[in-house]
């Protein structure tokens, strides 16, 4: 794999268990080639050029790991990812973006085609409406519980909203983690949703979140981002909004 960080040793989804289990521990020396946070987010810029590297099976695991590690809403996990590498499926998934962006799915390694999925949304209502309560808990409990729960069925933009936000928590990690591997990434919101969903595939019950392409920059990057940002004074308030 290229980019300034090779990697001797990734973090699989089965390890992270085998460590949560105690079986078997993680040599954190042995992922040390990935980059840590603030440098991952210091280098990361949108990539649109490509080299027609594949990114491997190993590495892509790593991507969809560290975004199902992501914080979620009472743990809603809405998020789920069509993993797009197959170059017929590329060229299918290319005719549903915008112009700009078709290049990018086509050269791209791995195309992830970002969901947020409403049967989540649903199986939380219903876990939350029978939350189990100690014997002497006070009945406006389970009115509250019942309450919450009738507007995570009937809300539809408060569904859709909360699917949406929670899913991009976990694109946020997947992207991040792309840098961190010395990989490059494009957040596409550019595609036409009803034909992702037609060519993925993808039934009604899912919002298609984004789609982000990742793979070899075909320029490396070798430094930090040169960012068009708002100054950091201009967005931040102390203690209330307008203080300095
Ligand atoms: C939700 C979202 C949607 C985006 N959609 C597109 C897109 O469709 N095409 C594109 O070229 N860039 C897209 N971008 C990339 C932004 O243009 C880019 O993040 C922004 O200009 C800041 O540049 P930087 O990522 O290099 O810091 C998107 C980014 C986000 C977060």
């Amino acid at each position: 794999m290229g980019g300034l960080y090779g990697i001797r040793k990734i973090i699989r989804s089965d390890e992270i268990d085998a460590s949560q289990t105690g079986k078997e521990r993680i040599d954190v020396n042995e992922t040390k080639h990935a980059m840590d946070v603030l440098t991952a987010i210091a280098l990361r810029r949108s990539v649109r050029e490509f080299k027609p590297d594949p990114v491997s099976e190993d590495v892509i695991t790593a991507l969809l790991t560290a975004a199902h590690q992501a914080a979620s809403s009472w743990n809603l996990q809405p998020w789920e990812f069509i993993v797009v590498t197959d170059q017929h499926a590329k060229e299918a998934l290319a005719e549903a973006v915008t112009v700009g962006n078709q290049p990018v799915v086509l050269n791209g390694g791995v195309t992830f085609v970002c969901l947020g999925s409403m049967r989540q949304q649903d199986a939380l209502a219903d876990r939350i409406a029978n939350t189990p309560l100690p014997p002497d808990a006070a009945p406006e409990r389970r009115e509250r519980l019942v309450l919450t729960a009738a507007k995570m069925r009937e809300d539809v933009q408060w569904r859709r909203e909360h699917v949406l936000t929670n899913t991009y928590i976990g694109i946020a990690q997947l992207v991040l983690a792309s840098q961190s591997l010395g990989l490059g990434s494009l957040w596409m919101g550019g595609y036409d949703e009803a034909k992702v969903k037609e060519v993925m595939g993808i039934p009604d019950d899912y919002l298609v979140a984004s789609l982000v392409t990742v793979g070899t920059p075909a320029q490396e990057i070798i430094g930090p981002a040169v960012r068009k940002r708002r100054p950091l004074e201009e967005v931040v308030h102390r203690n209330s909004f307008g203080g300095k």
